[in-house]
């Protein structure tokens, strides 16, 4: 992949990833974040903490009205990771992520994160597209529904939900679909995105394929 080594001399190096759920995205950035020593931003806790407040305060996910100022006013106190990974308020993320207003209001706050001088990692649906055009590595993750679904199904229920396969797969495929078709910022890859397939891949090999191909070792 093409890049210009100027942008390392000017502020610190931006990986972008984005993926559907489960792909294997987010411990991805986490590992290339601890890697690289960069701050890491996982993007979909911002769209969850809006979802998760709007059930705290009795508000139907489609209340668009409720949801852009929840975004506006972000208030992430009280919530603990567990509350925010449930199928539920997953679910609820991508509803609000459809609305053009709660992306705007989250907008800045992730900007703001990539502009750090060290660099960033930050993983999501739109950061090479939208919210990170510029980064120097663009990573696309994904994997075949089955195979997220049986990662997800296990996640979930290691946290004490017992959601069935059946049921997840379903909600994994109503995501997949709002996700991939919403007018603003669509999950897509962009044309200089790296595409990495990870159904038949280990999370070690995932990692230090990415890692050569930053090192560039494995173009
Ligand atoms: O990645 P995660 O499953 O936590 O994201 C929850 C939801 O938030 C996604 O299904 C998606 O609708 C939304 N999202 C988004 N843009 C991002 C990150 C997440 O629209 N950058």
């Amino acid at each position: 992949m093409e890049r210009i080594f100027v942008s390392y001399i000017d502020r610190g190096m931006i990986i972008a990833i984005d993926g559907p759920l489960a792909s294997g995205k987010g411990t991805l950035a986490r590992a290339l974040a601890a890697h690289f020593s960069l701050p890491h931003l996982d993007t979909g806790s911002l769209y969850r903490a809006v979802a998760h407040n709007m059930m705290r305060e009795g508000y139907k996910f489609n209340n668009t009205a409720a949801a852009a100022d929840i975004a506006r006013h972000l208030n992430i106190n009280g919530i603990i990771d567990a509350d925010l990974r449930t199928a539920e308020v997953g679910a609820g993320a991508s509803v609000v992520a459809a609305m053009p207003e709660v992306r705007k209001a989250l907008f800045d706050f992730q900007r703001k994160f990539a502009a750090n001088p060290k660099g960033a990692v930050l993983d999501g649906r739109d950061i090479g597209t939208v919210i990170c055009p510029d980064a120097d590595f663009k990573f696309f993750i994904t994997a075949r529904p089955e195979i997220r679904a049986e990662r997800r199904l296990k996640e979930l229920h290691a946290a004490g939900d017992n959601i069935t396969l059946e049921e997840l797969t379903k909600q994994i495929e109503e995501r997949d679909y709002r996700d991939a078709n919403r007018a603003d910022a669509p999950l897509k890859p962009t044309e200089t995105s790296i595409i990495l397939d990870t159904s038949d891949m280990g999370i070690d090999e995932v990692i230090q394929k990415a890692v050569g191909i930053i090192d560039g070792t494995n173009k």
